[in-house]
């Protein structure tokens, strides 16, 4: 069974019956044990006053069956040992020598006998065992039925009382229930037992996160439609020149910024599509040995066209073995970008240099540029997303850094931006997880 309600209410219904059952059978037998005491009571009071059967016996009562057997028997014996008195016909239960309690028998029958010795006389007064018994048992019974009549009673308040216990639960529940999915509120704690309060706090946490999380999706979305914005605006203009151009030259020139136009506009919806994978993906998944050296050789491979055609001397200068734990596509995505950053801000017949290390057990990887580098103010800006510096005619959306940050903050990595004195940028990243 799951349900704590029901456990506890099995628990504790299986308890108080035991209990219960235990308490009935010890009120049993001390009743028991009272009844006789007090039967034996009775005998010796009976057996002590006597006085006035010295004279002759009565004459024997009709009795009816009954009243015999649940009668007392007396008998007196006088000092020389005859029998003077017996208060039933026929009785003839020999005399006990001491004074006291006994067992005798007539036939089969045992008796509880008292037998009280006095100057001149012995008196002593029997009684069927078998009576005792049964008024000894009802007795007892009686006592017991009386504690086992509470054990069904104490069930049903069991259950009451649970159910009345478990209420907050109940509304817990129906409170998180009937929320609608965009009412990420905190749930109230207060009215809550201190036993819920964790559980409810910690959901109050998680929901705080999620509403973080569709926070974040919200700005990114309508920040990734202004972006888009722009340039399919200036599209649109180019377009309509386009009809308007008087002869081929003007034409060719038009047709071209509106290559460029589109170049940029599929550019930016290739780093939000980067981006909204990167974002989507699961943190844990996929992690493997990453070599830094050949994801570097394949990034510098894929970018060589671009280096070639803005005049940059692209190469590896520094190649160590050095392997970390992360995702392939991310280590891929964060070199990518950091490359094409230099290749791009860097003026025609510089060099970008890409190295990487490992020193005390860090892996690194290191990209140098010759370019102009970034204002010291801005550096901690250009990681913001949609963040460009001011001034600059090189194409671009303003996510490739943002990007790179999330990937490090998800692998356990640090960036470092830092501009060289000889003029140009260093891009350092270093990893924690080495293997
Ligand atoms: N190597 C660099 N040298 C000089 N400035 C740089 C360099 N790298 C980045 N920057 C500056 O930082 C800004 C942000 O870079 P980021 O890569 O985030 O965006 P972007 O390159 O403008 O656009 P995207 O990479 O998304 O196409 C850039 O606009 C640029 O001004
Ligand atoms: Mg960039």
């Amino acid at each position: 069974v799951r349900s704590l309600k029901r456990r506890l209410i099995a628990w504790l219904i299986g308890l108080l019956t035991v209990v219960g059952l235990g308490a009935g059978g010890v009120s049993y037998w001390l009743a028991r044990n009272d009844a006789n005491a007090l039967l034996d009571e009775q005998l010796r009071q009976i057996a002590s006053h006597v006085g006035a059967v010295r004279a002759a016996p009565a004459a024997p009562r009709p009795e009816s069956e009954e009243a015999r057997e649940n009668d007392f028997v007396v008998q007196v014996w006088d000092a020389g040992g005859a029998l003077r008195s017996v208060s039933r016909p026929g009785f003839a239960l020999p005399r006990h020598r001491a004074t006291g309690f006994s067992q005798g028998f007539i036939g089969h029958q045992p008796w509880r006998v008292y037998t009280l010795n006095e100057p001149g006389r012995t008196v002593q007064v029997s009684q069927w065992i078998e009576v005792r018994r049964e008024i000894a048992a009802s007795a007892a019974m009686r006592a017991m039925l009386s504690v086992i009549v509470l054990i069904p009673l104490a069930w049903v308040l069991v259950i009451v009382a649970i159910g009345r216990i478990l209420r907050p639960l109940d509304a817990v529940t129906k409170a998180a229930s009937q929320r609608g999915a965009a009412d990420l509120d905190p749930l109230p704690v207060e009215a809550l037992p201190t036993e819920l309060v964790p559980l409810v706090r910690a959901m109050n946490e998680l929901l705080a996160r999620l509403r973080d999380a569709i926070d974040a999706q919200r700005d990114f979305l309508s920040d990734a439609a202004h972006a888009l914005r722009t340039p399919l605006a200036a599209l649109q203009l180019q377009l309509e020149n386009l009809s308007a151009s008087r002869d081929q030259d003007d034409l060719e020139a038009r047709i071209g910024e509106m290559r460029r136009g589109l170049g940029r506009a599929s550019r930016l919806v290739g780093q939000l599509l980067g981006m909204a994978h990167f974002e989507a993906e699961a943190a844990q998944d996929g992690r493997v040995g990453v070599a830094l050296g050949a994801i570097a050789k394949d990034a510098i491979a894929g970018l060589i066209p671009l280096a070639e055609d803005r005049g940059i001397d692209l190469g590896m200068v520094r190649d160590e073995a050095a392997v970390v734990m992360a995702k392939p596509s991310d280590i891929r995505m964060l070199v990518d970008n950091l490359i094409d950053n230099a290749v791009r801000y860097t003026p025609s017949g510089g060099r970008v240099d890409v190295g990487v290390s490992q020193q005390d057990g860090e892996p690194a990887i290191s990209v140098v540029d010759s370019g102009p580098g970034i204002a010291p103010e801005l550096l901690p800006r250009v990681f913001d997303r949609f963040f460009r510096v001011a001034g600059q005619d090189i194409e671009g959306s303003g996510i490739g850094l943002s990007i790179v940050k999330a990937i490090a903050e998800r692998e356990g990595a640090r960036v470092e931006l830092a501009n060289r004195r000889e003029g140009g940028l260093v891009a350092t990243v270093t990893f924690s997880r080495a293997v």
